[in-house]
């Protein structure tokens, strides 16, 4: 079955505020979007990568990915993540989809494979989650007052890759249109499809704020120790 990667990297990049959109912040040496892009190739489960990044940045990130060896068409984003997944989905017809986010840079190349191989006949979409650490307490909208403790155990945070097969990612994100999913499984989940879940990992956090990048950067170099 062929397969293709949606690299996802044409945010903004708001809450870092480093001076780039998030995709073209150096971590290690090496922008965000390649580090992910390189995880991707290095899976060997895709037979095409597109990146989506900024209107405007297509031929920055071209030759960002081309000095790394990492094959890729490239394309513009939207103004939602939902517009960019969608764009990059126009540019692929291969049976099943991963999307990524650029910002989960550190993903493991283990990971993605775990996630692809997870998306067996009996189930509509597989990502990789992991259970949380904190307390988690329901708060009252209107107050913030604490309203109940949840119960931790029925609780993940979910990651990417998120993967699929393409006939369904194309007709749920053609009745969604215009509404902002953070992320692609709430339109399985929605339209009662069944999503699995492999065991994610800490690496793959969401780099979000300058202090995910100084997380990240302090595991790039314990990566690099002999
Ligand atoms: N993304 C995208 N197109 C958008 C918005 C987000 O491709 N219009 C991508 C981002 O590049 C990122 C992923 O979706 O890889 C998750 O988004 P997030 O972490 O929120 O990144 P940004 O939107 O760039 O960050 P911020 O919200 O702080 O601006
Ligand atoms: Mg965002």
């Amino acid at each position: 079955m062929s397969a293709a990667a949606v690299l996802v990297a044409a945010g903004a990049g708001e809450r870092l505020a480093a001076g780039a959109p998030k995709g073209f912040v150096v971590l290690g040496g090496e922008v965000l979007l390649v580090h992910a892009a390189r995880a991707l190739r290095d899976a060997g489960c895709f037979d095409v990568l597109v990146v989506v990044v900024p209107e405007g940045r297509e031929a920055d990130a071209a030759v960002l990915l081309r000095d790394a060896e990492v094959p890729a068409e490239v394309c513009a984003g939207g103004r939602t993540r939902q517009e960019s997944v969608a764009k990059g989905l126009a540019r692929c017809d291969q049976d099943v989809i991963a999307v990524h986010d650029a910002a989960r840079a550190l993903v493991s190349v283990e990971l993605v494979r775990a996630t692809v191989q997870a998306l067996t006949p009996d189930w509509d979409a597989a990502a990789p989650a992991e259970r949380l650490v904190d307390t988690v307490k329901r708060v009252d909208p209107e107050d913030g007052r604490v309203v109940e403790t949840v119960n931790r155990a029925v609780l993940r945070a979910v990651q990417t890759p998120q993967v699929f097969r393409r006939e369904l990612l194309l007709r749920l994100h053609g009745e969604a249109h215009g509404s902002d999913a953070t992320d692609d499984l709430l339109l399985v989940e929605q339209a009662g499809g069944r999503v699995r879940l492999v065991e994610g990992e800490r690496r793959n956090l969401k780099i979000t704020t300058g202090e995910d990048l100084l997380f990240a950067e302090a595991l790039l170099r314990e990566d690099a120790r002999p």
